[in-house]
């Protein structure tokens, strides 16, 4: 027996005894912190070899009623048939053991690219902390039974692309541990903003690297993990640069407040918390972690990602999770919706071609840009309410656009039309513009050799048909950019 199986146990023990277990998130800081009365350490000096047998003992039923991983792969599939016209099942890689980490959206139309926000959630990061996986399964069936009448049902459907992943850690599931088959904790495997943690990506473990892929693929625009051993809603940073522990704030730090508090206060009671003001925390309040998934989703993935702690208890028994279910139901459903129910939301497109333009969006005062999706120009960026803002959308080659909008409760619509940077963008209409105004060069060398004896006829001649085409081009920027926009949902104001 190592000493690490010692501290599992006595964490365990932990979790059942204190109002709230720390480890959820982090770990060995805050338990030192906690066992700082010295209660932990003579509790396991005292009555550690009992413990450990009581521990055995439970550890056999621990995951009794729970999903295996077997039946999670089992009920995903099932569902993707029950649900088939509103989800596909796929997978972003394996564990160490080789278990498919499965993932299921659930859209109007899945798999297909729509100008939409994305969402996702991920559970069972830690191995131990299977309460989100049970959660997402039933969120997932709760939308497919729902779908279309319930009116949030329909709204997350129609208007979001949801991503689901029940289980991160397989493997620590079928192991009763935190950590994956390599004993690495997963949410201290991601690169970090300030200290080295892990940078190799050779080095990193398989279900990072899958989580780190697929972001690439997928441009979500939040997120939440689920976790478990207290109750609260933990948004970034989660870690300090001075490694104390501090209310550290990112720049969004309005916005995550925001979301974290759609959270907790939807939920049965966490926003009553005594330990946390609201329900919600800044992680490095709390304490600080480094490696974390959270911080990086934010800085590399330009998604915006919370850390859900969704109870109290580890293991609840199985019996507790319906109920369980219930108190986090809403606040499951209205985190997912509020991607697409707040915040600012439009497309970025040329005013010369009419066609869409990745481009960025940026707000005064925060240092954070947005990108705009690589298909559809869509924008999606989430915002506190009731707070005025300068957005300014860019693009290379284009000239930016600033508008001042005031955000209200509800999603604010706002798109941009940007003009080329070169003037009048004849290079820009040409390449841009299929109409045939780029024949008017080879137009004009033809041309040349009458030049001398018909010179002023063929000179006006040109320049009409160079102000046809012109007046042409215009007019199919303009068309093509009206069926551009069409294709973006309902109409929006546009800053021009
Ligand atoms: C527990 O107590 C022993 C002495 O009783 C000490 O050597 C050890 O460092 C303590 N461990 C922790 C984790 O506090
Ligand atoms: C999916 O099927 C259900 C039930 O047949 C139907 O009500 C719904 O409109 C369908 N949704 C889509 C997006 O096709
Ligand atoms: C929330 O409710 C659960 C179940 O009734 C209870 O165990 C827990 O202590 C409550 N937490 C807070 C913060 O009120
Ligand atoms: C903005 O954030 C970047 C990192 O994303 C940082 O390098 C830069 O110094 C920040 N700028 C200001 C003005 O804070
Ligand atoms: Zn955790």
């Amino acid at each position: 027996m190592n000493i690490g199986s010692l501290w599992q146990i006595l964490l365990l023990m932990l979790s059942s005894c204190l109002p709230y277990a720390v480890e959820s998130r982090g770990g060995e800081k805050n338990i030192l912190s906690s066992s700082s009365t010295g209660l932990a350490n003579l509790t396991y000096v005292r009555t550690g070899k009992r413990l450990l047998e009581a521990q055995h003992e439970k550890k056999i039923d621990l995951a009794k009623g729970y999903l295996t991983n077997n039946d999670l792969e089992n009920a995903l599939k099932d569902f993707t048939q029950r649900c088939g016209n509103i989800s596909r099942i796929y997978s972003i890689g394996k564990s160490v053991k080789g278990v498919p980490l499965w993932v299921i959206e659930i859209s109007d139309k899945p798999g297909e690219e729509e100008a939409e926000p994305a969402f996702k959630y991920i559970g069972n990061v830690h191995g131990d902390e299977p309460v989100g996986r049970e959660l997402l399964v039933r969120l997932a069936n709760w939308i497919c039974d729902n779908y279309p009448e319930d009116p949030l049902a329909a709204f997350i459907v129609d208007k979001v692309h949801l991503h689901i992943l029940p289980s991160m850690n397989p493997d620590g599931f079928s192991l009763r541990k935190r950590g994956n088959a390599n004993d690495i904790d997963l949410n201290r495997d991601f690169p970090d903003q300030f200290f080295p943690v892990n940078n190799e990506m050779s080095g990193r473990q398989p279900e990072t690297r899958a989580i780190m892929n697929w972001l690439r693929k997928i441009q979500f625009t939040a997120s939440a993990s689920l976790h478990g051993g207290a109750l609260v809603a933990n948004y970034p940073w989660d870690g300090t640069e001075d490694k104390r522990r501090y209310y550290f704030p990112c720049p969004d730090d309005g916005a995550f407040h925001f979301l974290a508090s759609v959270y907790s206060h939807s939920h049965h009671n966490m926003s009553l918390s005594k330990e946390f003001e609201g329900g919600v925390t800044n992680g490095a309040a709390w304490y600080p972690i480094y490696g974390g998934m959270q911080d990086w989703n934010y800085i590399h993935a330009g998604c915006f990602e919370l850390t859900l702690e969704v109870s109290d208890n580890k293991w609840p028994p199985a019996n507790e999770l319906p109920t369980i279910w219930e108190y986090n139901k809403k606040s499951m459903l209205n985190l997912i919706a509020s991607v697409a129910k707040t915040g600012i939301h439009g497309r970025i497109f040329s005013a010369a071609s009419g066609r869409p333009l990745p481009g960025y969006i940026m707000i005064k005062g925060i240092n954070y840009t947005v990108k705009a999706g690589r298909t559809f120009a869509d924008y999606h960026r989430l915002l506190a309410p009731l707070e005025n803002y300068e957005v300014m959308a860019t693009m290379t080659g284009y000239k930016s656009k600033t508008t001042t909008i005031k955000l209200e409760k509800e999603a604010m619509g706002v798109d941009f039309i940007l003009d080329p940077e070169v003037p009048n963008g004849e290079n820009q209409l040409e390449s841009e513009c299929d109409c045939t105004c780029t024949t008017s060069k080879s137009g004009l060398q033809v041309m040349g050799s009458l030049w001398t004896t018909h010179m002023e006829a063929y000179f006006l001649v040109v320049v009409v048909l160079g102000f046809v085409c012109i007046l042409l081009c215009r007019r199919r920027a303009r068309f093509s950019f009206l069926r551009h926009r069409q294709q973006g949902g309902p109409k929006r104001p546009a800053v021009a």
